[in-house]
C-alpha cells in the first residue's frame, strides 16, 4: 500500500495554478506530475497570437493587458518580484517571463508533461482516480493515481448568449476571447456586450482608433483607477482594514475614496450593487474617456440582433460594423463528473465545493483556481494548494459526509448574502480573509497577536515590529503568509515584506542572497 508521502498525485494544468500545485506537492514528498495540453507552461500568460494547430485557443490574453492587480500583491509569496525589473503595474509578457522564472527556480519543469491532454477521469471503488490522457500524435492512454487536482483555470471557455436573431447581423461577431488588437477594427462602429475587465479595456483600447465605442451594460458596474493618490490603490486596502473593519464601514470608506478621486461614475453606469459586492472593474482612464464621450455607455440588455446593429431592452437602437460580446467564461470541468460541482440540490449560482477547494461528492479530489476576488490570483491560488496538499498529507482535518455538505451549506448562505446573485459569482471570495481561513489550520496566517509574540519571542524585537506594522497597515505583500507555520520561508518573507514597505525600487541584497540570485 502506498504510504502517505509516496501519493501519486496528477494535477492538470500548467497555469500558475497547476505550478504552486506541483510545488507544494513535492515539498510534501508526494509523487506528482502535471499533465499540460499546450505545449508551454504558463496557462493564460503564455500569450497565443491566435488558435494552434489544433484549432485551439486557450488564452484570453490580447496584445495589450496590462495586470490589474499590483505587483507586490501578486508576487508568489516564496518569490518576490524585483521592483528593479517589473513596474507597480507590468504586461502579461513580463508576467509569463516570471511564471517561467518561478518554475525554473523550484525545478518544476521536469515534473510537467507537455502536450497532454486529459479526456476524462472516473472513479474506481477504491476511491482511486483513473486519467484517460492523450499526448499529441499518439492514442489516448490510462494511468491510475491516488489524488487528482483539477488546476484548468476559469477563463478559456467563453460563454456566448444566444442572443436573438445573432444571424441575422452583418457586421463581425466575435467574443473578446479571440480579440488580440485593435488595429483591424479602426475607423469601424464597435459595440461591447457585458462591463467587466474585457469590455472595459478594449473599450478603452478601441476608441482612439474606431469610429463610434459602445459599451451596454445591464447592472452598471463599478470601474477604479490603478492609483489613488499617488500609490497603487491596492495600497489603500490593508489586512487592518479588510480583517478588522465592519464591512459597511469599509464599504463606506472605499466608496468615498474612489468618489474623491475619480469623481461620481455618470449615471449609466452607476451600478445597481455595492462596490464591495462583487469585483471592480479596474482601468484608470474608462470613466474619463466616458466623459469625453468617446466611448457611449448604455444602460440595458440585448433586445435582439438587427441586419445593421443590435436593438436594447431600453428602445435605443446601436448601429455597429463590429459586436464583441464580452460576457465572461464557464467555469466547467469537462474531464469531471457532470455531478462534480452542483447537483438539483445545490442552491442557485453556488457550486459545492468546501473552501472553494474540496469537492462534496468525490474524494481525493481538489480544485485549485477556482477563484474570483478582489485581489490577485497568485497568492489565492498558492492558499488553496497549501491547503489541499494539508489535507492530502493529513496535516490539516476537514469534516466528512454530511458535515462537511453543511459547512458547505453555511458558505453558500453567507455567499448568496454577501455578493450580487449571478453565475459570474459563483467563486468569488474575500482576498484575505479567505487566504487566512485557509492556512490558519497550517498555522500560516499572520495574526495581530501572533506577530506581536514574536516581538518579545524572535529575538528580534524591533524587526518583529516593523513587519507587524508592514503586515497590517501597509500593502499586502503576499511575503506574509511565509512567516508563520507550516511551509514558512520566514527570513526571506521578512526581508520582502520590509522591503515593499519601505518603497525601495529594488529587491535587497539579503533577498537576493536568501534566492540564491
Ligand atoms: C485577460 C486576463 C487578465 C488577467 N489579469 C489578471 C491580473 O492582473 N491579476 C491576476 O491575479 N489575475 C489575472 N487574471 C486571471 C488569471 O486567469 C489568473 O491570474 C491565472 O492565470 C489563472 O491560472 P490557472 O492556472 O488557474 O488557469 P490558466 O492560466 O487558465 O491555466 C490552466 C491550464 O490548464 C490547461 N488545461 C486546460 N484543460 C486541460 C486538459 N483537459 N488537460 C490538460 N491541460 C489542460 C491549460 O492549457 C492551461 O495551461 C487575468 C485573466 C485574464 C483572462
Ligand atoms: N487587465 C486585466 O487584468 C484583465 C483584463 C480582462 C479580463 N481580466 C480578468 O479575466 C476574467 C474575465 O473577465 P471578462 O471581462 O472577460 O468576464 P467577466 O468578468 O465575467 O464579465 C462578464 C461581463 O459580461 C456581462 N454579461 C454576462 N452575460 C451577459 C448577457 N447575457 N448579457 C449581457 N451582459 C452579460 C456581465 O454582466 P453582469 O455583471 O451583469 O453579470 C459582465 O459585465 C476576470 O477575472 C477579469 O478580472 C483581467
Amino acid at each position: 500500500m502506498a504510504t502517505i508521502a509516496k501519493k501519486r498525485v496528477a494535477i492538470i494544468g500548467a497555469g500558475i495554478s497547476g505550478l504552486v500545485s506541483l510545488k507544494e506537492c513535492l515539498a510534501e514528498g508526494f509523487d506528482a506530475e502535471v499533465l499540460e495540453s499546450r505545449a508551454e507552461i504558463g496557462g493564460q500568460w503564455a500569450y497565443q497570437a491566435g488558435p494552434d494547430e489544433k484549432g485551439e485557443l486557450q488564452s484570453s490574453m490580447y496584445d495589450g493587458v496590462v495586470l490589474n492587480s499590483c505587483r507586490d500583491t501578486t508576487a508568489f509569496s516564496d518569490f518576490p518580484i524585483d521592483p528593479a525589473r517589473h513596474g507597480d503595474y507590468f504586461s502579461h509578457r513580463e508576467m509569463h517571463r516570471y511564471i517561467l522564472d518561478y518554475a525554473d527556480h523550484f525545478g518544476l519543469h521536469k515534473h510537467i508533461s507537455l502536450r497532454t491532454k486529459v479526456l476524462d477521469c472516473t472513479q474506481d471503488a477504491e476511491g482511486k482516480w483513473i486519467v484517460k490522457f492523450q499526448e499529441d500524435g499518439s492514442k489516448p492512454q490510462e494511468r491510475e493515481y491516488d489524488v487528482l487536482i483539477s488546476a484548468t483555470g476559469i477563463n478559456s471557455i467563453p460563454i456566448i448568449p444566444d442572443f436573438k436573431d445573432r444571424e441575422s447581423f452583418r457586421g463581425e461577431f466575435l467574443h473578446s476571447h479571440y480579440y488580440r488588437k485593435p488595429g483591424r477594427f479602426e475607423g469601424k462602429r464597435v459595440v461591447l456586450i457585458g462591463s467587466g475587465s474585457a469590455a472595459i479595456d478594449l473599450a478603452c483600447e478601441l476608441a482612439p482608433g474606431c469610429k463610434e465605442v459602445h459599451v451596454i451594460t445591464r447592472r452598471g458596474t463599478w470601474v477604479i483607477p490603478r492609483y489613488a493618490l499617488g500609490k497603487p490603490v491596492e495600497a489603500w486596502d490593508s489586512r487592518a482594514s479588510q480583517v478588522w473593519l465592519p464591512s459597511s464601514v469599509a464599504e463606506w470608506l472605499n466608496t468615498t475614496l474612489l468618489n474623491f478621486v475619480q469623481g461620481k461614475h455618470p449615471k449609466e453606469l452607476q451600478p445597481d450593487h455595492k462596490l464591495m459586492q462583487q469585483n471592480p472593474t479596474i482601468r484608470t482612464e474608462f470613466i474619463e474617456k466616458v466623459r469625453h464621450g468617446v466611448i457611449k455607455v448604455h444602460r440595458g440588455s440585448v433586445e435582439n440582433f438587427l441586419e445593421t446593429g443590435l436593438k436594447l431592452t431600453n428602445g435605443e437602437t446601436l448601429g455597429a460594423d463590429v459586436i464583441i460580446t464580452c460576457t465572461g467564461y464557464k467555469r466547467e470541468r469537462p474531464y469531471l463528473p457532470g455531478n462534480v460541482l452542483s447537483n438539483a440540490d445545490t442552491p442557485e449560482f453556488e457550486a459545492d465545493l468546501y473552501k472553494l477547494v474540496i469537492p462534496a461528492r468525490h474524494d481525493n479530489l481538489y480544485f485549485v483556481g477556482y477563484i474570483e476576488q478582489a485581489g490577485p490570483s497568485p497568492p489565492t491560488m498558492e492558499a488553496q494548494a497549501r491547503f489541499a496538499v494539508g489535507v492530502i498529507a493529513g496535516n490539516i482535518t476537514i469534516p466528512k459526509g454530511e458535515k462537511l455538505l453543511k459547512e458547505i451549506r453555511a458558505w453558500q448562505a453567507w455567499h448568496a448574502k454577501t455578493y450580487v446573485r449571478s453565475e459570474r459569482h459563483v467563486n468569488t471570495e474575500t482576498y484575505v480573509p479567505y487566504i487566512d481561513s485557509l492556512l490558519a489550520p497550517l498555522g500560516a496566517n499572520p495574526t495581530f497577536g501572533r506577530l506581536l509574540g514574536q516581538v518579545f519571542t524572535s529575538g528580534r524585537a524591533l524587526q518583529s515590529l516593523s513587519v507587524l506594522s508592514a503586515v497590517y497597515f501597509d500593502v499586502t505583500s503576499s511575503a506574509q503568509w511565509r512567516l508563520l507555520g507550516r511551509g514558512k520561508n520566514e527570513d526571506l518573507a521578512r526581508e520582502t515584506v520590509l522591503r515593499v514597505s519601505s518603497g525601495k525600487l529594488e529587491s535587497s541584497t539579503r533577498e537576493k542572497q536568501l534566492l540564491g540570485l
